[in-house]
């Protein structure tokens, strides 16, 4: 366990601070996957790189040609990222597969290169890289339920759908200071309008969000009646239906898209039946982010979801995210525990 703490500091310091910066196709996401590659080899695993630098570290199993079960996550962060989210998953993974031994089946933990913009590394592979029977994602929950629940851990139902948009406001550049009100065209009015019907319209659909979290303003200088505005929009509902309402309400396409992706049932089942076996809560619940086991998901493996307690009101993508070593310590058991069972 202290292994994993202080690797998490190892990879929390990499790209300086505040909080976790290792953006997705920056060198300090290449130093932290290097650095993944040299824990995978040194303990004693099979080192893959492939062609758009994922790395899977394999332990062998006595049937290999069975299909594989993998654990892992994300190296990649936000800027100003949360020292767990991702990092947990692969920390916590190696632990875990060191901690169950050799089994029947391969077990692999995989690092998924650049999740955070898109879930890149997790669809390249998809699209063409050798995939598990079974993939189980250990993850920060980044939300307040189990922290109000007081269980330390819960499992994923499935994984919310979500889009991703950039949408662009044209006006018409103008002087600040001789251009009459009744004139102008300015782009940021519309695009701040809009940014208020994007917050109106998600709180009208009940559990669906929105967010503009890039607005760029040009020419950008003060004395100039702005001409353009590039804006992105993150729009998430539980479920299509929502999802549709929501979209259309903001005027996007509504494809392409990340639909909602179930959680396996068998795979649920296990990690809830881990959780009882020790006497723990095991709430289930859905996720708000999006996660690489939904692609792995959507793609048709098994995968399932071990969330592990936010503290702080579950903040995240933030380096106000938190968790509790206690907490740490249970998710990689009960990780453990759950791949032996899917490699047996
Ligand atoms: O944005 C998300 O949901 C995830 O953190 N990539
Ligand atoms: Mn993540
Ligand atoms: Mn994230």
């Amino acid at each position: 366990m202290q292994q994993a703490l202080e690797r998490l500091d190892r990879l929390y310091a990499l790209g300086g601070g505040p909080g976790a910066n290792r953006v997705g196709g920056t060198p300090a996401e290449d130093e932290a996957c290097e650095l993944a590659a040299e824990w995978m080899a040194k303990a004693g695993l099979e080192v893959e790189l492939d062609s758009v630098g994922n790395v899977v570290g394999r332990l062998r199993g006595s049937r290999p040609e069975l299909p594989e079960v993998w654990t892992g996550s994300h190296l990649d962060s936000v800027p100003a990222g949360g020292k767990y989210d991702g990092a947990l998953g692969v920390v916590a993974g190696l632990e875990a597969v060191a901690q169950a031994g050799r089994c029947e089946r391969t077990l692999g933990v995989v690092v998924f290169r650049d999740e955070e913009r898109g879930c890149n590394g997790s669809r390249a592979r998809v699209a063409g890289g050798s995939l598990p029977g079974r993939f189980v994602e250990l993850h920060v929950e980044q939300g307040p339920v189990l922290e109000q629940a007081g269980s330390p851990l819960g499992v994923v139902t499935g994984i919310v759908g979500y889009v991703r948009r950039e949408i662009v406001f044209e006006g018409v550049a103008g002087h600040a200071g001789t251009t009459p009100m009744s004139v102008r065209d300015d782009a940021l009015w519309r695009a701040a309008d809009f940014v208020l019907h994007v917050r109106d319209a998600a709180r009208a659909i009940d559990g669906a969000v929105a967010t503009v979290g890039r607005l760029e303003v040009e020419p950008g200088a003060v004395n100039v009646v702005p001409a353009r505005v590039r804006l992105t929009v993150d729009a998430r509902a539980p479920d299509a239906e929502r999802l549709d309402r929501l979209l259309d309400a903001l005027g996007v396409d509504a494809e392409p898209r990340n639909a909602p992706v179930a959680m396996d049932e068998a795979v649920r089942a296990v990690l809830r039946d881990e959780l009882e076996r020790r006497g723990l809560p095991a709430p289930e619940l859905p996720s708000g982010a999006g996660h690489d086991a939904g692609i792995l998901a959507s793609a048709g493996v098994e995968s399932g979801m071990l969330f592990v307690r936010s503290l702080n009101g579950g903040s995240s993508h933030s380096p106000a995210e938190t968790t509790s070593d206690e907490d740490i310590a249970l998710a990689i058991d009960v990780l453990a525990t759950t791949l032996r069972r899917l490699a047996a």
